[in-house]
């Protein structure tokens, strides 16, 4: 072992770095003088396979470009140098290669279990913030349309409260249909669905769609049949009913979910577990479509974390493809879960110009129905886009530095 020790006349901040090779195949790398606290310890497999030369790593397209079919896992260091004044560490290998790393660098990669929660949170997701229907107000943020519009600090608000809250309200935006379009735009694109780009929720007659009636809209998620739904809604209320209802409802299902887990864990077992055949069968513009997909109504992660919620009565399918001893006790398991999600529901009325934004694979959203006249009839445009745009814009809006 060969452990150079560089920055100890200066000792202090920036200017100590030192950096060893511990048990023949890590690197410990110390930035501040003597505190073990700081000490950071990257395994020699991890840091070889995240050389930054341009042999290893294409700058531009700032992708791995090593070659994985003969790179050693059994690879060890075998002598660092540590540059203080650059900052860098450099490592020579059993491969008879050499890597630098900045300091920089490895900080932010740091396998300290504090500093990767606080990537994960700030940086790779925002940590959703789970609310009851009472602290709505509370958690439901405004935002000016034309601010978003025109403000990154405000697109970067907007976001970051729909990331968190899964909620968030623009107001002031003009009355054209244009709308949905130009926000989804402004954040990169809209996510296309069998109902097309941008759709209108107005009662019709012949309605191919339950929303297109003005009875009364009970909690779901759209779009539950598609194994990638769409993310987010964005509602555009144009005209709204002067009639009493039409107003939206909203539960945090996640809440929901929480509480489940909590109070009632064998529901809350089942409703994870069991998949059921969400469905829709109709035709749009000509064109027909059949889509189904099975999955829980609460759908975790492989850490237990939720990262969706199924719900609708109406595009639940008549197959139920589950073994038989499991139907009565998921029933009860749904009512339970149903009836907690609706007792915990907020309701509230846009106006024209209001655009409602919230998170379609988490929160349940309904609508009270509504009796249209001649001279009013309520239109609401909507669109949808994805996660992976709106986490993207939210990193490039955050600006992260030393990213590669
Ligand atoms: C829908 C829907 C809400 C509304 O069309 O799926 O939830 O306010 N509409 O009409
Ligand atoms: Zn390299
Ligand atoms: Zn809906």
């Amino acid at each position: 072992m060969w452990i150079q020790r560089l920055g100890r006349a200066l000792g202090q901040g920036r200017r100590h770095l030192h950096a060893k090779i511990v048990k023949g195949t890590s690197i410990e790398v110390q930035p501040e003088p003597e505190s073990a606290a700081s000490s950071m310890t990257f395994p020699g497999v991890w840091l070889r396979d995240n050389c930054r030369c341009s042999e290893c790593f294409h700058g531009t397209s700032k992708s791995r470009r090593l070659d994985w079919d003969t790179f050693d896992t059994a690879v060890r260091p075998l002598s660092i140098r540590s540059d203080k004044a650059a900052g860098e560490v450099h490592v020579s290998w059993s491969d008879a290669h050499e890597s630098s790393y900045t300091l920089d660098w490895l900080r932010q990669r740091s396998f300290d279990a504090d500093r990767q929660r606080a990537y994960l949170e700030d940086f790779y997701r925002p940590a959703t913030r789970h609310w009851a229907g009472a602290e709505f107000q509370q958690v439901a943020q405004h935002f000016d349309y034309e601010e978003v519009m025109a403000k990154d600090a405000a697109l970067q608000q907007w976001l970051q409260a729909l990331a968190v809250y899964g909620v968030a309200l623009l107001r002031g935006a003009p009355l054209d249909e244009g709308v949905v379009r130009r926000l989804a735009e402004r954040v990169g694109f809209i996510r296309r669905t069998t109902y097309g780009e941008e759709f209108v929720v107005q009662a019709k007659p012949g309605a191919q769609n339950f929303a297109y009636l003005s009875l009364p809209l009970p909690l779901h998620t759209d779009l539950p049949y598609y194994e990638y739904k769409p993310s987010v809604n964005i509602l555009h209320c144009v005209v709204q009913t002067e009639s009493q209802g039409g107003s939206n409802l909203l539960v945090d299902a996640f809440h929901i979910a929480d509480r489940l887990r909590s109070d009632h864990p064998e529901d809350f077992e089942r409703l994870c577990r069991i998949p059921v055949d969400w469905n829709d069968i109709g035709s749009e513009d000509g064109r027909q479509f059949h889509n189904i997909w099975r999955a829980p109504v609460i759908c975790l992660d492989s850490e237990g974390k939720y990262t969706r919620i199924n719900h609708s009565v109406p595009q639940r399918d008549s197959h139920f493809s589950v073994p038989l001893a499991e139907v009565e006790p998921w029933y009860e398991s749904y009512s339970r879960f149903v009836r907690l999600a609706r007792d915990d529901a907020h309701a509230f009325k846009t106006r024209p110009g209001d655009v409602l934004t919230f998170n379609n694979i988490r929160l349940l959203h309904g609508r009270t129905g509504y009796d249209d006249t001649e001279q009013n009839s309520r239109y609401i445009v909507g669109a949808y886009l994805d996660w992976d745009i709106i986490y993207s814009r939210l990193r490039v809006l955050k600006k992260r530095p030393a990213i590669q």
